[in-house]
Formats: C-alpha cells, structure tokens, sequence
C-alpha cells in the first residue's frame, strides 16, 4: 500500500500557503524553525571503487526487463507462488542463499458486487459502472484475469438505505455531522478517499451505525493535474482516468496489522484463530472512480447542510457539486458485496548473505511484491524491480572483487502487504528472537517510483546516513545531486515512520527503520493508485519514461545497503533521537497546555535530558574509534571496542518498545511514535500521552502513559550509556 500522495513533495507549497493544502495523505509537520532551503546545487561526495562498482552496475535495461515480468500477471496476496519463485531464483543468480517462507492466513476475494441508486418507488437514477475502462493502448487493462474493484477484508453483505456524505470519513468529521444533527443510523455513508486509512473510514462509519461505505476517489487531490486544468486524461494524457477505481483494504491498520486472525503469533497452519472482526469491518463497503460519484453527490444537492456550510478541511472536492450532506429523502442506493472469505498461503522470498566479521548484525531489506492488479508498476513493483536489482548489483560487486559483507543481509520480498502487512507481520512474529538479538536495521521501498520527486521518513538514527547516501547520487539529468532536489522538496524535514508498508513490525519490535521511495508531485502525471492504470504501459509513458528514476532509487538503495553492511561501526547518528524527542516534546507541551491539564512532564524531560547526555558520550566515542581506525582501539582512550559500540547501536531501540502495547492495540510498542489511531498512515508523536489527551481524553491515562514513555526512554538510555 503507501499513502497514496501527491504531496508528500509539497511541502515546500504547504510551507509557503501556511497550511493552505488538504494533503490526501494528511501529513502532519512538526513546525521547528528551519531556515527556507533554496535551490542549490551540493558538489557530489566522491565514491570508493567498491560503491563505483556498485553504482554502475545498476542498469535501466534490466531494470526495465524485471518491471516488464512482475506487471504482467495477476498476483493479488496469495495467488502468484510462480512470482516468488522466479525472485528468490534471481537473487540465487545474485549470489544469495534463497527460497520461499510460507504462511497460512486469512485472506478474502471478490466474488461479486452490485450498486445503484434509486428513488424510493423502485425507479433507477444510476447504475454504476463499478469496473474500470478497458483501454486499447494499456495491454494489461483488459487481460481476462484482471482482478475486479473490491476492498481487502471487506464484509459480505447488503444494504439498501438513504446515504450520507461524510467527507474523509474521520472521527473529527463524523462529530461535525452529529453536530449539524445529520442522520447516520442506518444510512450509507459515502465517503472520500485521502486523509485515513480507508478502512478506518469504514470503521468509523460502523461504529456510528452506519450499514455499509462507498468510497470514491475526488480529483482534488490530484493537485493541477485534472482534466479541469486543461490536461487529457490517461491513456491520452497525464490527468487521472475517470474511470479509474482505488482498490485497498479496509482492515483496522491503526489496531493492529498482520493476519486478522492470528494477533502477535505467526500464521502457521493449523494454529488457533481468533475472531478477525476486531480488525475488520461488519458492514460491506465499496470503492468506486469520480464518474461513478458524481450521480450519487450530485443527487445530494439540497439536501442536509453543503459542503461550504460543514466547513472542515478536505471536505469540497473538485467536483461540480455542492458536497451536501444529505440524506436526500427517498434517495437510496442499493449495495451487495460479495467476497470468498480463504485460509490461504502467502509466499515471502528471503534471501541471505552471511556476515563475515559481525555475525549478531543483521540489515533487511524488504519491499512487497503483491499488487491489486495486474499491473503494479508503481505499487509495489517498481520497487520490486530495484531490490531485484540491488541483488544483481551486489552480486557483481562480489564477482568483481570478491567483496563479503561484515553484516548479515538479508533480502525479503513479501506477499499480502496490501491487506495489512501480513507477509511481513508473520515474518517478523515467527522470526523475532532472531531479529531482536541481530537485527540492526531494516530498510524498506514499497513504491520505489511514482514520479520525479525523492522522499524518505526514517526513525531518527537513521536521518544522517540516508541524508548523506543522497549526496553520491546524480539526479536525473538535472545535474545536481538527489539530495538538493529532496532538499528543496522537503526542507531537510524527515517524517517519522507511521504506518502503511512493511517497517510497521519492524519498528514496533525495536528496530529501526528508513522507508524510501521517489514520488508525483501536484504537477507530475497522475499516479492512479492502485487502479489497472498503475500500469507498465503508464509507467513507460507517463511514471517514468526509461526507468531513470528506477535507477537512481536503485543506485541509492544499493549504497545504504552496502554502508549499512559493511562500515566497521554502524552508521548512526544516535543524538539526532534526542533532538527528534526534543521536538516532540515540545509539540506535547503544546498538547498539554491547549489541554490547560496538571500533566507534569518533568518525569519525561529528565528521562529524554539523561538519554541525550549518553547519546553524545556514545557519539563522541564513535568520533574516537573513527579517528583511530577500525583496527587500534588500543592506543586511544576509547573504552569500548567497535564491537561493544555496534551492540550499543543495535539494542538501545528495544528500549522504546520495552513496556507493552499502547491501550486497546497492544500491537504497538513503540513510545515515540506510532501510527495514529484514527490516521493509519500519518504518525503521532509520544502515542501513549499524545492520544490519551486527545483521544481518549483520559488525564489518568495520561499519567500512566508518561511514566511508560519516560520508562522506556531510560531503558535506551542505559543501553547507549558507554
Ligand atoms: C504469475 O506472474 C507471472 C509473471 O507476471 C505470470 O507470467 C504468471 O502467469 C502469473 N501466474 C498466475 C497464476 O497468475
Ligand atoms: C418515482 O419517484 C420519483 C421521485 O419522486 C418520480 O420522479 C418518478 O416519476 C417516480 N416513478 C414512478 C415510476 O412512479
Ligand atoms: C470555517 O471555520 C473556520 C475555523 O475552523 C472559521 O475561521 C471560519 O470562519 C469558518 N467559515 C465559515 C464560513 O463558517
Ligand atoms: C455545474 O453544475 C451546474 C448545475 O448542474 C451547471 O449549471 C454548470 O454548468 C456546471 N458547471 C460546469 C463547469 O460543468
Ligand atoms: C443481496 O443483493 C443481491 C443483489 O441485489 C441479491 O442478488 C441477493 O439476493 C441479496 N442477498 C440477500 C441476502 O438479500
Ligand atoms: C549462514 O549462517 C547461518 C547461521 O550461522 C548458517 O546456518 C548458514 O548455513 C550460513 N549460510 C551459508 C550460505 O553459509
Ligand atoms: C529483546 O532483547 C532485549 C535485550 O536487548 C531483551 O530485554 C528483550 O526481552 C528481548 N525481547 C524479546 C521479545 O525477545
Ligand atoms: C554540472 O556540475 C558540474 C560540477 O558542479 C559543473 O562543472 C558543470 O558545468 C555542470 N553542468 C551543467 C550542464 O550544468
Ligand atoms: C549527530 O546529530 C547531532 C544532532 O542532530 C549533530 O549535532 C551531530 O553533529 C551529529 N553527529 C555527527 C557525527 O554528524
Ligand atoms: C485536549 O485537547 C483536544 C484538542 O485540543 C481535545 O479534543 C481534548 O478533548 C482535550 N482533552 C482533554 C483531556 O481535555
Ligand atoms: C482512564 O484510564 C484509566 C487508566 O488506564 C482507567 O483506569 C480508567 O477507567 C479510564 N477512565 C475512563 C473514563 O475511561
Ligand atoms: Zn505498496
């Protein structure tokens, strides 16, 4: 999956409109005076022979030939053991010790679907489409086993009822409709994409009553992109098909990821199963394109409160309706969703080389390879096509010089992420003493390329390493570097990791994560996500015309890779967790104040002062062992080895995750950050107190929450204590 943004790149816009922007991805800044990043051009940091091997290697040509094969079959979650197969064979080309791991796991499949709209008398207004154009000029558009619309995870079921609009569908929208004295019970809620997690509006709507969820893409979000702004649609074009349908499931992501079924417990068969509905809707829901939604908003027009009077971020679109309310009285649509529910398996590759000097050191890297469609050129497998070929280019490394890394390194190509993680999720359960004793880092590319546009979020130790890798990197033709054209985008800003692609396990287990990918900006060709338009023929003429963008994201992966296995000490930059905490901190006292509650944060503040005094003591020593070489601790001061500063590095993460799950979704571990509960995807900073205040508006809560956050920050900080 991924947030499916245009403007994780507009930053820079959302900076100069002061917040202006509805970002479809609802990002949130954390606003900490950085001076404006112009334009600038930073000279290139010169390669060692080994990361020159490395970066030519990397090739459009093959890259181009592995995107070809992964867009050209069906492999929905759970239906392609062929695809993982031929991955693990290339990476066993490459040199890595390969083969499939399986899991048992609860998936569902479209059967059947039916929508229409219709006056009370049983007259028709509108039968819906419910399925995408079939276009000569995109092969994979009309292959007889493309996959329907549907959403993963979806109840079976019907409903014929009144509906109403409900915006993005988050709880702060439904609380405005109640407000304005809107009916819910028992209507339909009509729903637009962007902002949560699908299947939190889904969530929301069922827990407010309503009986099922329609959810439609609005062309807003596709900046000036549109065929309002004079641009041709696809195939034509860059500005989004109308008829293009956003697939994706509707779990409760923000509760918990992985198998439904099998919560904190790999997915063997014959394992016990708990009941999914914790995490899955009741109710049915439906996706459908702006074609398909214009009839049934526009049969909204005077009826409830319009769009103009609601008056809540995201809820106009850029359609030509009002975005009213409703219900329109005697106005009803007719919905049935039928899906096969499955215990089915699901294939990951792994591939392994094994680390010659620090056998305890493990680095992951992983990206999905099931996509909703035929295609997936963007999601997931252009990312896909870059580990694939990152493989090759560490194999030829190794044929070259006969270069072996020091840290382990494993390669995961996961099935069933785009139901929730589950391929990476039971990986993780079944795997985690191994990984919680080795594992250092993982990093992950989900949609390698969408378009022109760098982007990363990372936990904060890796911000340095993944900002200086930028630096060895020409970007495009543009003769600077990726990082000035990141830079310019994203003002140095680093998001923190939330949820929506496979580091989620990784980071609520205690281990660090960088999640890269190259993205469309609002002016780029639109990227019709997780739509049959998410093609090879689209990436080839619109996403990125000779997989340029695929090799600079390869050349880039391939040298974090290399680093991160093969430094003598690990390459993080452990204070820059005390300054991202100092930051957060300061967002919470705002919280805390706004609140005007008695929170005594003093228990925190020492605990993220006394975690920094031992950050700089570890980096300081780093600095040492550097200056000394890898090989003559001796002759300095240093009191540790490289090896006791490795260990340090790797372990002080446990510590975030050290005093259980946050309330209700015992899942998530991790005391600085986690995705929010009513987001999905966007991050909330320090969860425990942040959503106590907020959300559950329990002060006590609270109070709990600081002393486990400030708890956990002090078991880190004895473990990076040198
Ligand atoms: C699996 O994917 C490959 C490559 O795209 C394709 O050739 C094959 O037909 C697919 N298999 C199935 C069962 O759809
Ligand atoms: C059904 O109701 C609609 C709206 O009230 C009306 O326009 C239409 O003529 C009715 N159709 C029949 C067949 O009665
Ligand atoms: C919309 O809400 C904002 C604050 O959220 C307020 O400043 C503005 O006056 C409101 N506009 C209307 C038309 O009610
Ligand atoms: C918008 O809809 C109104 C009412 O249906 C119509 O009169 C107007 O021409 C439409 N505008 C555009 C730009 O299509
Ligand atoms: C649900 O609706 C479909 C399509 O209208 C219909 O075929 C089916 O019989 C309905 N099922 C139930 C249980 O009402
Ligand atoms: C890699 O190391 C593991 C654990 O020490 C060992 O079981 C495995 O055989 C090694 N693999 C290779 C290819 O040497
Ligand atoms: C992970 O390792 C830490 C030590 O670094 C240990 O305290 C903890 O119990 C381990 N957790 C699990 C789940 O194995
Ligand atoms: C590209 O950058 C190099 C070094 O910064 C400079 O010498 C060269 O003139 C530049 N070329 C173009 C076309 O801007
Ligand atoms: C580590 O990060 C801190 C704070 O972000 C910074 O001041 C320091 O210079 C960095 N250390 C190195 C070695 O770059
Ligand atoms: C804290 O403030 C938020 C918004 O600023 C509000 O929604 C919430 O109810 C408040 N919580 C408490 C405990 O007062
Ligand atoms: C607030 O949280 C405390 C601590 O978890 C819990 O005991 C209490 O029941 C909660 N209060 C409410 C009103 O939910
Ligand atoms: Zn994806």
């Amino acid at each position: 999956m991924h947030c499916n943004i245009w403007s994780a790149s507009s930053l820079a816009l959302l900076l100069v409109t002061a917040g202006g922007v509805a970002d479809a991805c609802q990002r949130v800044r954390h606003e900490h005076s950085t001076p404006l990043v112009k334009r600038q051009s930073t000279p290139l940091t010169p390669l060692t022979p080994d990361e020159d091997v490395l970066v030519r290697s990397v090739s459009s040509t093959t890259l181009s030939e592995w995107s070809y094969y992964y867009t050209h079959g069906q492999h929905l979650a759970g239906k392609n053991q062929s695809m993982a197969q031929w991955t693990a064979d290339r990476w066993a080309e490459s040199g890595l010790d390969s083969g499939l791991v399986s899991y048992n796991v609860y998936l569902n499949y479209p059967v059947s679907k039916s929508l229409r709209l219709r006056h009370a008398n049983g007259s028709v207004i509108f039968e819906p489409a419910l399925e995408e154009a079939v276009l000569d000029q995109d092969g994979t558009s009309s292959y007889p086993d493309r996959i329907p619309t549907f959403h993963g995870y979806s109840a079976t079921g019907n409903a014929s009822a009144e509906y109403v609009y409900v915006g993005r569908g988050q709880r702060v929208d439904f609380q405005r409709l109640l407000d304005l004295g809107v009916p819910l019970e028992g209507k339909i809620a009509l729903a637009r994409y962007g902002g949560p997690f699908r299947g939190l509006k889904v969530k929301n709507a069922q827990e407010h009553g309503m009986v099922a969820a329609v959810l439609f893409t609005d062309p807003a979000d596709d900046g000036g992109m549109t065929e309002a702004h004079g641009h041709a649609a696809y195939p034509d074009g860059p500005a989004r098909n109308p008829s293009a349908v956003q697939r994706g499931s509707v779990q409760f992501l923000s509760t918990y990821p992985g198998d439904p079924t099998t919560p904190g417990y790999p997915s063997k068969e014959g394992v016990p199963r708990t009941d999914s509905s914790v995490v899955t809707p009741r109710i049915p829901s439906i996706p459908i394109s702006y074609a398909d939604a214009i009839p049934l908003l526009a049969a909204l027009d005077g009826h409830g409160t319009t769009g103009a009077e609601v008056n809540r971020t995201g809820w106009v679109g850029a359609l030509n309706v009002t975005y009213s309310t409703g219900p329109a009285p005697g106005t009803v649509l007719d919905l049935s969703n039928v899906m096969e529910d499955k215990i089915t398996d699901i294939w990951n590759a792994v591939g392994i080389i094994n680390g010659t000097t620090y056998a305890d050191e493990t680095i992951v890297i992983g990206n999905h390879r099931d996509a909703w469609i035929v295609g997936g050129a963007a999601d997931p497998n252009s990312g896909t096509a870059v580990i694939v070929e990152l493989a090759k280019a560490l194999g030829q490394l190794v044929a070259e010089t006969g270069w072996k890394p020091k840290r382990n390194i494993v390669l995961c190509s996961w099935d069933g992420e785009e139901y929730g993680m589950v391929g990476s999720t039971e990986w993780v359960e079944e795997y985690l003493p191994w990984l919680n004793a080795t594992a250092v880092s993982y990093l992950n590319i989900d949609v390698g390329t969408s378009g022109p546009h760098p982007g990363l979020s990372a936990t904060p130790e890796l911000h340095d390493i993944a900002v200086e890798t930028m630096k060895k990197i020409v970007w495009r033709e543009t003769n600077r570097t990726m990082f000035d054209v990141w830079n310019e985008d994203n003002q140095g800003y680093i998001e923190p990791l939330g949820s929506g692609s496979d580091y989620t396990a990784f980071v609520h287990s205690g281990i660090g994560s960088v999640d890269i990918g190259s993205w469309n900006g609002g002016s780029d060709p639109v990227y019709h996500y997780h739509s049959n338009f998410d093609s090879y023929h689209w990436m080839t003429t619109y996403g990125d015309p000779g997989f340029v963008n695929h090799k600079y994201m390869a050349q880039y992966l391939t040298l974090l890779a290399y680093k991160m296995a093969d430094a003598d000490l690990i390459p993080f930059n452990v204070s820059t967790y005390s300054t991202e905490m100092n930051n957060y901190f300061a967002d919470l006292e705002k919280t805390v104040n706004s609140n005007s509650s008695v929170l005594d944060l003093s228990p925190l503040r020492a605990a993220i002062d006394d975690f920094t005094t031992q950050a700089s003591a570890l980096g300081a020593l780093q600095q040492q062992l550097l200056l000394s070489g890898p090989s003559s601790p001796s002759d300095t001061a240093a009191s540790l080895t490289p090896k006791e500063v490795n260990q340090k590095s790797r372990d002080f993460q446990r510590g975030f995750v050290s005093q259980g799950g946050l309330p209700g979704r015992e899942f998530y571990r991790h005391v600085v950050f986690a995705p929010g509960v009513d987001t999905g995807y966007a991050p909330t900073t320090f969860p425990g107190i942040t959503e106590a205040l907020v959300e559950s508006r329990n002060v006590t809560l609270a109070e709990e929450w600081l002393g486990k956050t400030a708890a956990a920050i002090k078991v880190a900080a004895d473990v990076v204590k040198p």
